[in-house]
């Protein structure tokens, strides 16, 4: 498994990295405990050292899982804090808070420190609270974190992180879903801020394995993400990816991936593998080195995306 640098962070992470939101079955139904061990346990045999949770994914159980599977020298853990699913307002990063999150969230890791501390989707509001940013340079300063960033979906937030100081940033990035991390790359690289690409396979989408007649039940989140006509117009989008498939790329799964890693901007891939075989597959179609797409299949890739009326946006 290759690394990249996490930006200016002085961390060496795996250029994938296992996500666990799927896992805590919060996202798209249950996952069988042993399943989740076994992925795990399988992704840190794999040479993935970067593990992705929040201190809610599983009511806490991620956390317990990923603190008795790894072992803490050689891997790292991205921790997302500020939800207080018993609180008012349920989002919440000032200092009081993000302390008893910390702590609560070492212990049920039996973690001494954080590797990388995410804001969890702040608003932009929550920038203006200077104790928040003092606290976490001071966290730093005493190495109870190594790094800092902020998880969002929006550019404007990722921004304002940005000039707040933040050193790496978690966003949505894939082949249905790029304009804003392109927008950000010259800032990304002037400030040296890792990115943490997620949902690379745009929820299971970019597998290409959805009919037009796939319906989805709650919990599975795509049950509100995707109206039937949405998810009709998207399936007949992935043409797009099926037009550069072949050679290098067998699956649209690799097509998928490897537009993620071939961005340099991007560090690391955060994977969502349900099961052990998702894992393989992922790991397996991800590719062992760079180039992952050549420059000429990207343009192409880019074309088709634009001509079957994808926006990136
Ligand atoms: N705000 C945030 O910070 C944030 C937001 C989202 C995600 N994330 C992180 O990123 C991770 C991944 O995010 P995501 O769930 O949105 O990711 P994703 O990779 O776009 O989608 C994951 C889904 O893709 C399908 N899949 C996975 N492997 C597959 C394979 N080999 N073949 C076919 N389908 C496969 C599975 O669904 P089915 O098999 O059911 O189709 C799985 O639930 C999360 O676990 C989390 O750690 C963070």
């Amino acid at each position: 498994m290759r690394k990249r640098q996490l930006g200016k962070s002085g961390l060496l992470v795996s250029e994938l990295a296992l996500g666990t939101w799927g896992l805590s079955g919060d996202a798209y139904g249950p996952v069988p405990e042993i399943e989740v061990d076994r992925v795990v346990d399988r992704a840190a045999a794999l040479g993935v050292t970067l593990f992705d949770v929040a201190d809610v994914y599983g009511g806490g159980q991620m956390l317990r899982v990923l603190g008795r599977r790894l072992a803490e020298k050689t891997t790292q853990i991205a921790l997302k804090l500020g939800t207080n699913i018993d609180g008012y307002p349920v989002k919440q990063f000032d200092k009081t808070y993000l302390r008893m999150a910390l702590e609560t969230s070492l212990e049920r890791m039996k973690r001494g420190t954080a590797n990388i501390l995410l804001l969890h989707n702040p608003s932009l509001a929550s920038f203006d609270e200077d104790e928040t940013f003092a606290y976490l340079a001071e966290l730093r300063s005493a190495v109870q974190i190594k790094t800092w960033g902020v998880s969002t979906g929006s550019k404007a937030i990722a921004e304002r992180a940005i000039e707040r100081g933040a050193e790496v940033l978690e966003m949505p990035y894939n082949c249905f879903l790029f304009e804003d991390v392109r927008s950000l790359g010259t800032t990304l690289r002037e400030k040296g801020v890792g990115l943490l690409a997620h949902s690379v396979l745009a929820y299971g989408l970019l597998a290409g394995s959805f009919t037009d007649s796939r319906e989805f039940y709650p919990p599975d989140h795509r049950a509100e993400r995707w109206n039937p006509e949405d998810l009709k117009e998207r399936i007949a989008q992935l043409a797009a990816l099926r037009a550069v498939m072949g050679g290098p790329l067998p699956t649209m799964r690799s097509v998928a991936l490897r537009f993620a890693l071939s961005n340099d901007r991007v560090t690391s891939a955060v994977l969502g593998p349900r099961n052990q075989q998702q894992l393989d597959q992922l790991i397996r179609d991800a590719g062992r080195a760079p180039p992952y797409m050549s420059h000429e299949t990207l343009g192409d890739l880019e074309r088709a995306l634009k001509a079957y009326g994808v926006t990136g946006l």
